[in-house]
């Protein structure tokens, strides 16, 4: 990878691969893109364009302008988000995919990085241990426009030799950006609250235990996928990865060791329905054995990490 794009880059998951990858392989190289119009003030020394990923015409001219090889694909709408608006939630995530690969096969890219979720799983599926190989029946729209982006992504790269590589995310937690209408939204707002206000009321019910994974690890996994070299990759645009699973009083058990007066309630909406539908835990050993996947963060790691690196900007703030 020489020259990097990335689409939605001002999101939770871009704004540190975003750092990541400036470090990596050169500020100078990576083109931080989103749909917003404002020019953020830390770009991690990289340069703004600013791209709605349905503009095909604006992100052709970017690819040649900058002479990308290789692109992150950030940019989508999740899945609270999307239930509240389907079919933008489906131009975006589908028309923007097709966009992009179009422009791949034509530009002969090196390498495209699409992220999948958790969320192509849904009713019927064993929960505990969710394999690799299962049946993927979506309850939401952005699980549809996932599990069908990793159907035309693996269609790519058989028709067209094109490199695209993807992962199913778990929950991401993180300090730096707030996460963008998720249903595992609720594992990061919990430290804001606890920290400001000791006190948080959950959107999810108190069992309701989720695949988590701490941004460190995200954005790690996602640049060890994208530099495994392709002869080991037994699968392309559909790892499953995995780091912790928890539920909301887990989490907060967890924070009451740092915030002893913490106090949570429960008040499930809409996002807990999709909640049940997702596994508890995901077996990940293809990723584990292709590219040698492997967690750091448990949930005592992430907790304390997030508890000190918030309380220190929070307070700062104040
Ligand atoms: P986010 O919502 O925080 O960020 C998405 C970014 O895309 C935003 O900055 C938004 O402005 C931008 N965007 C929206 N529409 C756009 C358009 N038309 N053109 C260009 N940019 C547009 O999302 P995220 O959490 O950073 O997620 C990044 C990717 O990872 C997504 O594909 C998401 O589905 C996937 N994912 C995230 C999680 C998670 O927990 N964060 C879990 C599973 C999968
Ligand atoms: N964190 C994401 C969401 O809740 C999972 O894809 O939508």
């Amino acid at each position: 990878m020489k020259k990097i794009l990335i689409t939605g880059a001002l999101g939770q998951i871009g704004t540190e691969l975003t750092a990541s990858l400036c470090q990596k392989y050169g500020a100078e190289n990576v083109i931080i893109s989103d749909i917003r119009d404002e020019v953020p003030e830390n770009l991690s020394g990289g340069i703004y364009e600013q791209l709605d990923i349905l503009n095909k015409e604006k992100m052709e001219d970017l690819l040649l302008k900058h002479k990308i090889d290789s692109v992150f694909h950030m940019a989508a709408l999740l899945s609270a988000t999307g239930e509240k608006n389907p079919q933008m939630c489906w131009d975006v995530n589908m028309n923007g995919t097709i966009n992009l690969l179009d422009l791949g096969v034509k530009h002969k890219l090196n390498k495209i990085f699409v992220p999948s979720s958790i969320a192509v799983w849904g009713n019927g599926i064993p929960l505990d241990d969710t394999p690799q190989e299962s049946v993927l029946r979506p309850t939401t729209m952005y699980g549809v426009t996932k599990v069908a982006a990793e159907a035309v992504c693996n269609y790519y790269q058989q028709k067209f030799g094109l490199d695209i590589r993807g992962l199913r995310y778990p929950g991401i937690i993180s300090s730096e950006t707030l996460p963008g209408g998720g249903t595992t939204d609720y594992a990061v707002e919990i430290f804001y609250e606890a920290i400001k206000r000791s006190k948080y009321s959950c959107f999810l019910d108190a069992d309701a235990t989720l695949p988590m994974m701490y941004m460190s690890d995200c954005v790690r996994g996602t640049i060890e996928l994208m530099e495994a070299d392709l002869d080991n990759l037994n699968y392309h645009a559909d790892y499953n990865i995995a780091a912790v699973s928890f539920s909301p009083s887990e989490l907060a058990e967890e924070i009451k060791k740092y915030i002893p007066e913490f106090e949570i309630t429960y008040s499930p909406d809409y996002r807990q329905k999709i909640a049940a539908s997702w596994p508890r835990s995901i077996n990940d050993e293809a990723a584990r054995n292709d590219w040698a996947w492997s967690h750091e963060f448990g949930i005592e790691e992430m907790t304390k990490d997030m508890i000190e690196k918030l309380s220190a900007r929070l307070t700062t703030k104040v």
